[in-house]
C-alpha cells in the first residue's frame, strides 16, 4: 500500500478557524429592517455580538434579534436626528457591551421632496431631516466610537451606507443625494484621520435594493424602467449589501479604508 494512501497520512483540509469576528460588538443602526437587519445577520454568523440600533419598530428589531446566530445581542432604540438621543444610545452600548468594534451606520431616510413642487418651508424641513439623519448622525457616531476606540486601543471599523445618488444626483430628493455624497466625503476624511490608530472607515454605495425604502418605488409605475437600470434587469438583495458589508469588517479589509464601494448592478459605472 502506498504509505501516502493510507489513512494515517492522507492530509486532512484544516479545521475551520473559529468565527472571524468572534470576541467582537458591532452596533449596526437600523437593524429592525431592511439592509441594517440583513448585516447583523452577517455579522452574527460571523461570531459578532450586535448591538441592534432601532428608532419606532420596536417588534421587527425583536424579530431581528430572534433571527440572529448566537447570542449577547442587545436591542437600543434611538432617534438618531436627536443629538441627546445619540449620545445616550453610545453610552448605554457601552454599559451593556463590549467594544464597540465595528459602527455600521446604516440608519436613513428616503424623502421625495421635489425643489419646484414642495412649498419652501417644507422643502427645507425635509432638506434638514434628510442631512440630519443621512449625515449628521453618522457623523456624530463615528466621532463618539472613535474617541471609544482609540481610548481603548481598538482597532476598529467604521462602515457608512452610502448611496449610487450621491453620484448620479437625486432630482427628487436633493436632500438625499446632497447627505450621502457628504458622508462618502465624510468617510475618505476619517479614513485618513483614523488610519494612525488603525480604526479604517469604508462605505458602500448602492443601487437599488428591494427594502421598505425602495418597494414604492420598485413596485410603481417606474418599477420596470428601475430595474432596468441594471443589465442584470434587477434590484440588489440585502444581503448583497450584507455581503459586502461582512467583508468590510473583516481583519483583511483594513487596506480597504477610505473606499468608496459601488454596488449597484453596473447600473451607473463611475
Ligand atoms: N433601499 C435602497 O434602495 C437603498 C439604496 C441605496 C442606499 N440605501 C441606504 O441603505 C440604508 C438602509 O436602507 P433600507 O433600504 O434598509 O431602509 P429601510 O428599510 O427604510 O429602513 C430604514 C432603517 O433606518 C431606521 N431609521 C429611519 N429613520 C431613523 C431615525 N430618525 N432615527 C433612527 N433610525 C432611523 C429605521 O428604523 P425603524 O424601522 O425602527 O423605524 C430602519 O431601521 C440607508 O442608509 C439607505 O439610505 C438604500
Amino acid at each position: 500500500m502506498d504509505p501516502l494512501q493510507s489513512p494515517m497520512t492522507v492530509t486532512k483540509n484544516p479545521e475551520p478557524s473559529t468565527a472571524p469576528l468572534a470576541g467582537k460588538t458591532a452596533l449596526v443602526t437600523g437593524a429592525s429592517r431592511g439592509i441594517g437587519r440583513a448585516i447583523a445577520e452577517h455579522l452574527a454568523r460571523a461570531g459578532a455580538r450586535i448591538a441592534i440600533h432601532y428608532h419606532t419598530r420596536a417588534e421587527d428589531a425583536r424579530a431581528t434579534r430572534t433571527a440572529l446566530a448566537g447570542s449577547g445581542h442587545r436591542l437600543f432604540p434611538a432617534d438618531l436626528g436627536q443629538a441627546e438621543e445619540r449620545r445616550r444610545l453610545i453610552g448605554e452600548v457601552l454599559s451593556d457591551m463590549e467594544g464597540p468594534h465595528i459602527l455600521v451606520n446604516n440608519a436613513g431616510l428616503y424623502r421625495l421632496t421635489p425643489l419646484l413642487e414642495a412649498p419652501e418651508t417644507v422643502w427645507l424641513r425635509d432638506f434638514e431631516d434628510l442631512l440630519n439623519v443621512n449625515l449628521i448622525a453618522p457623523a456624530h457616531l463615528a466621532c463618539l466610537c472613535a474617541h471609544v476606540m482609540t481610548e481603548r486601543g481598538i482597532r476598529g471599523r467604521i462602515i457608512n451606507i452610502g448611496s449610487r445618488g450621491a453620484f448620479r444626483g437625486e432630482p427628487e430628493a436633493p436632500g438625499y443625494g446632497a447627505a450621502k455624497a457628504g458622508l462618502h466625503a465624510l468617510t475618505q476624511s476619517l479614513a485618513l484621520a483614523l488610519g494612525p490608530h488603525h480604526i479604517a472607515v469604508m462605505a458602500i454605495a448602492p443601487g437599488w435594493v428591494g427594502t421598505d425604502m425602495a418597494k414604492p418605488h420598485l413596485e410603481g409605475p417606474r418599477g420596470p424602467s428601475i430595474l432596468a437600470q441594471s443589465p442584470l434587469g434587477r434590484a440588489a438583495r440585502p444581503e448583497e449589501v450584507a455581503a459586502l458589508a461582512l467583508y468590510l469588517a473583516g481583519e483583511d479589509a483594513e487596506y480597504a479604508t477610505g473606499s468608496v464601494v459601488d454596488l449597484n448592478g453596473a447600473s451607473y459605472l463611475r
